[in-house]
């Protein structure tokens, strides 16, 4: 196993090999927790096993809207809990969506926004880490009222979700100041499982999910001969 230090230095020895970050990922494993799903890598398209986490729902009508793989929602419930013992009331909001569910909602967007304007906070239907099962979109107490905002991270639930959802396996998946990689807005709210081994380098590296994979698990990418190289 790699220190992380050694991960950092073969992450700046490969950072400059990438003049963007439109890669395509071949030969991804649907069911891999460390799946990457963006503009350009789409959801597997197969059915995923589904179960729904015992944790509340930001409000009723969403109830039916908070499954997740098994995995993640196991770790969904354990994170509720730790931050309950530290006084945070965090609530689920969204998780796994369907292409059709995704579509919908793009298309909503679309009826007041261009479409480049609608990708920027929307994922495509087919390219959303939702279609996954393994993200989740979490509201607190304290600004459940506002919706899915980026106040959010400003608040006390916010703050705590950012320092300890990795604890649990979750990284914050659209961090401040990364849309030129991660292709979205910052999204304080929105989670993703990726286990705890993951997450805990994901945070001490402080990479997106799009550099962890590409520069510190390179090893992982069964990469194609001669079309894509690291
Ligand atoms: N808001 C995120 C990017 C999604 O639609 O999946
Ligand atoms: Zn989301």
């Amino acid at each position: 196993m790699l220190s992380i230090r050694a991960l950092a230095a073969m992450a700046l020895g490969v950072s400059m090999m990438f003049e963007s970050w439109a890669f395509i990922v071949p030969h991804q494993n649907p069911a891999d927790t460390l799946i990457l799903v963006n503009k350009y890598n789409r959801a597997p398209a197969i059915p995923v096993e589904l179960v729904k986490p015992n944790v509340a729902p930001t409000r009723e009508s969403v109830a039916d809207n908070i499954y997740m793989r098994p995995e993640a929602a196991k770790a969904l419930e354990e994170l509720f809990a730790g931050a309950a013992e530290d006084g945070m009331t965090l609530y689920a909001t969204s998780g796994f969506r369907s292409y059709a569910t995704q579509k919908a909602i793009f298309n909503r967007k679309l009826e007041y926004m261009s479409e480049e304007a609608a990708n920027k906070i929307s994922a495509k239907p087919g390219y959303s880490e939702h279609q996954t099962g393994l993200a989740m979109d979490v509201e607190g107490e304290s600004t459940k009222h506002i919706g899915l905002e980026e106040e959010f991270g400003d608040s006390p639930e916010g703050i705590w979700l950012a320092a300890h959802c990795h604890e649990y396996g979750f990284i914050i998946r659209y961090p401040k100041g990364k849309t030129d990689i991660t292709g979205y807005i910052y999204e304080p709210w929105h989670i993703r499982y990726v286990g705890k081994e993951a997450a805990q380098e994901i945070t001490d590296l402080g990479v997106t999910f799009e550099e962890y994979i590409i520069k510190i698990r390179s090893d992982r990418i069964k990469w194609l001969d001669g079309s894509v190289s690291p």
